[in-house]
């Protein structure tokens, strides 16, 4: 299998094929997105919403992200695996980002890291890059910003805050980012955005014209219950799925039909 890289994801970009991204966190959701031929795996901070029941991705620590990412990393085969930098490990202090980042790929094996935000982390992603690792921009809606915004509706709707991301998505092209993520923003600023740098695109919520889209796996296959924004796809039912085999599996413990002759030795 010949694994994704940077070249490769430019490349899907300048030929006009989508790139398709989801999250993972542990080694067996990895092995099936990879297996099913994702392009870009992203160990994203919404473990600490998914994987740990926090309201936000601000409480998970820099441990926790390797632990997810090294599980990750275990299992994939052909995919571009991308780690988020949780928040309090990067923001304003470009030693302190140069030193989670390698952290991150020292002892997860990943293959690049995303960190939130244009202008006021400029000086990390730049000492990242020099450091020789692929960084990838994410902006719009920025959850480890949350309680600067208040809520999580769409971000950039007007004429500032759309030009400041513009031009903050013209700036993480110029420090050397490999691509960027778009998230919750007008599709026609998205789509602008795309057409003006250079680099991939990959959006949330951010239309279709953009290079990729991304989503939460745990989201996209309906094993979250809450989360229903109007962006999401479910593509599943998992959650009915395994709540109806995990109270079969209940009955026949208690009816004493599990297990049975040839389940036993
Ligand atoms: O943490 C995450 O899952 C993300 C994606 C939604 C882009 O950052
Ligand atoms: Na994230």
């Amino acid at each position: 299998i010949k694994r994704i890289t940077t070249h490769i994801l430019q490349e899907m970009k300048s030929r006009g094929e989508k790139i398709s991204m989801l999250t993972a966190y542990d080694y067996s959701m990895a092995g099936i997105v990879d297996e099913a031929g994702v392009d870009i795996i992203l160990v994203g901070d919404s473990a600490s919403n998914v994987m740990a029941g926090h309201e936000t991705t601000l409480p998970i620590t820099l441990d926790q992200m390797i632990y997810h990412a090294s599980a990750v990393v275990r299992a994939v085969k052909r995919a571009f695996v991308v780690v988020d930098i949780p928040f309090g490990s990067y923001q304003g202090n470009s030693s302190e980002a140069l030193r989670s980042t390698i952290r991150i790929m020292k002892e997860s094996g990943a293959h690049a890291v995303k960190v939130e935000g244009g202008s006021e982390i400029k000086e990390s992603v730049i000492r990242i890059l020099s450091a020789g690792v692929p960084v990838m921009g994410h902006l719009g809606l920025t959850p480890q910003s949350i309680y600067k915004f208040g809520t999580y509706t769409v971000r950039a709707k007007e004429e500032e805050e759309a030009n400041k991301l513009l031009e903050d998505a013209k700036l993480l092209e110029s420090c050397g980012c490999f691509a960027i993520v778009l998230e919750k923003i007008p599709a026609k600023l998205a789509k602008k955005v795309a057409e003006t740098v250079t680099i991939p695109v990959i959006g949330i919520g951010a239309g279709g014209d953009v290079d990729g889209q991304v989503l939460v796996v745990h989201d996209m296959l309906g094993i979250t219950q809450e989360f229903k924004p109007r962006f999401l796809r479910q593509y599943a039912d998992l959650r009915t799925t395994m709540l109806g085999a995990v109270e079969h599996y209940i009955k026949d413990v208690k009816s004493r039909d599990f297990p049975n002759e040839s389940e036993s030795y």
